[in-house]
């Protein structure tokens, strides 16, 4: 298993919502959070003058899912939450060590479907 974390621009949420929704992807984790990458959180490239670091808004999408859906779920993230400019946003994939249904005990792949 392994767990796809996904920051992206909120406004690209729904589609990405959908879109995984319709691939049968149900479990899923959203945080709002507030995040910069190499351009310090300057919306646009600059050059020159100092300039204070920015946090900027984005979502955080985090799922746990099998390691086959992991290629197919970045395809679907790039293709909706891609504006190419940046701050797009940034996935990152981690292994999973178990998972556990609460209420039944359920673990691993059946905990997680
Ligand atoms: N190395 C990182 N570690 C943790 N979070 C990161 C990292 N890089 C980016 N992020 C998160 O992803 C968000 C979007 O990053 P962003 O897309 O601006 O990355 P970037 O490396 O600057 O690429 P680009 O040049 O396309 O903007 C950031 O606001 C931050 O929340
Ligand atoms: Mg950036």
């Amino acid at each position: 298993m392994k767990k796809v974390e996904a920051i992206i621009r909120p406004e690209t949420f729904r589609a990405l919502r959908e879109m995984l929704e319709d691939v049968g992807i149900n479990g899923l984790t959203v945080s709002e959070v507030a995040g910069c990458g190499q351009q310090k959180g300057q919306q646009g490239l600059f050059r020159g003058n100092t300039f204070e670091i920015k946090l900027l808004p984005k979502v955080k999408v985090e799922m746990v899912v099998e390691d086959e859906f992991v290629d197919e779920i970045i395809h679907i993230i790039q293709d909706t939450c891609s504006t190419n400019t940046v701050g797009d946003g940034k996935i990152f994939i981690y292994p999973v060590e178990n998972a556990i249904r609460i209420r039944t005990g359920e673990s691993g792949k059946k905990a997680i479907v």
